[in-house]
């Protein structure tokens, strides 16, 4: 339907192989393959525990459920986020409370901003690397060891990135309390639905695993194989366990991921070549090396007053799906529910951003030429760029 879609997936005769291997072997709940899958993700990020689990919400609840969150307690999170994120902190019945981004340049959440909201019920902050760009890593651990917070990283966007010059900087996901990642079907690797914790915390780990599974002690893979006949619930849990076939994807996946990475790099690379000539566009992150980032999308800042949505329309014309990397969470009718109607945010470069971001079409098997076509169309609409700007001021 799109020509030049805004995400596609990356399989190869190797993902229908891992899945029809797993069919054959006729195990299909958690077992051997999540637990290389498991063991291959903490290799790869240089953490003692990975742990497998149903989607990328799944962990960042399991997360906040391991460090004791619940109510009364404030967790500080970006609102320029899927609402996911701000999700799993309420499903404890603690509350999010929402932090500024950097600015238009950096639409990661702003360490400044945070210090500033952190009370004495602040437990944690939870951290997302926005379109895959690494947030300012070492003024939140300075100001957690300040506090006293857990740190929650939410790398949904960010497999593979690196917090500092590359190469050979520490992964994103490494440093954090835990890290959360999502496989969800759009990601840089994907299992269709899936997740993962990681954590060199030993207890942390422990309890996310009894979590993900009901609280139960022993697993059906442990019963089946003759290591137990019983179990005890020993903690409160759900069913967010992963599964076989996913396992067996996402093994294959994180085989792909550094090269498809390095793609998504590349082709960022000529979209800021391409865009940042056009006048009144802006470009987010120009002041990070691609190299540290996944490239997981491909944000761009409309100038303010543009008619985003007849931009939208525009490309759609010529068949460039784009979209909007997001909704700012504050904004929705939940979450204006939960907070007193006249309660400020106090998120200026938030609402700001949100307004004028546009997400352009970024995925490995993008072409030069598709992406020099999505400039052209930005540069040709003028709508879109500075030329014929309707300002609402
Ligand atoms: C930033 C962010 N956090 C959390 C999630 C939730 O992941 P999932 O869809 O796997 O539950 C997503 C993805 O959808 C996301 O983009």
């Amino acid at each position: 339907m799109w020509k030049i879609p805004l995400a596609d997936v990356h399989f190869g005769p190797e993902e229908t192989a891992a899945v029809t291997e797993v069919l054959e072997s006729g195990w299909l709940s958690q077992g051997p393959r999540v637990e290389r899958f498991e063991a291959a993700f903490a290799d790869y990020l240089g953490v003692k525990h990975a742990i497998g689990v149903a989607n990328g919400t799944a962990a960042l609840h399991l997360a906040c459920l391991a460090l004791g969150l619940g109510p009364g307690d404030e967790v500080l999170c970006p609102a320029l986020t899927f609402v996911a994120t701000a999700n799993a902190i309420g499903y404890t019945g603690a509350r999010p409370v929402f932090v500024d981004i950097n600015g238009p340049h950096d639409l990661n959440i702003a360490a400044a901003d945070a210090g500033g909201k952190i009370t004495p019920r602040t437990k944690a902050v939870m951290l997302v690397h926005y379109a895959g760009f690494p947030v300012e890593m070492a003024a939140f651990q300075e100001l957690a060891r300040r506090h006293g917070l857990a740190l929650i990283e939410d790398c949904a966007h960010a497999p593979g990135a690196v917090y500092y010059g590359p190469p050979g900087g520490p992964k994103v996901g490494s440093l954090g309390t835990a890290a959360c990642f999502s496989f969800f079907a759009n990601k840089n690797m994907t299992t269709g639905e899936g997740g993962l914790v990681a954590t060199n915390d030993d207890q942390l780990a422990a309890r996310v695993r009894t979590g993900r599974s009901h609280g139960m002690s022993t697993l059906t893979w442990d019963r089946h194989r003759g290591h137990s006949f019983s179990y005890d619930v020993v903690a409160p849990g759900y069913n967010y366990r992963l599964d076989e076939v996913r396992a067996g994807l996402g093994l294959v996946q994180l085989e792909r991921l550094e090269a498809n990475n390095a793609r998504r790099r590349e082709l960022t690379r000529l979209y800021r070549e391409r865009l940042t000539v056009i006048p009144g566009l802006e470009v987010p992150f120009l002041a990070a090396d691609p190299a540290t980032s996944a490239c997981h999308i491909m944000p761009i800042l409309l100038p303010p007053g543009a008619d985003r949505q007849a931009c939208m329309a525009a490309l759609k014309e010529q068949g460039i799906q784009t979209s909007v990397h997001y909704p700012p969470i504050h904004r929705f009718t939940h979450y204006q529910n939960l907070f007193p109607a006249d309660y400020d945010h106090g998120l200026p470069h938030t609402e700001d951003a949100a307004a004028r971001e546009l997400t352009l079409p970024l995925y490995p098997t993008l072409t030069e030429q598709q992406v020099m076509e999505v400039a052209k169309a930005l540069r040709e609409y003028k709508g879109c760029s500075g030329a014929k700007v309707q300002r609402t001021e």
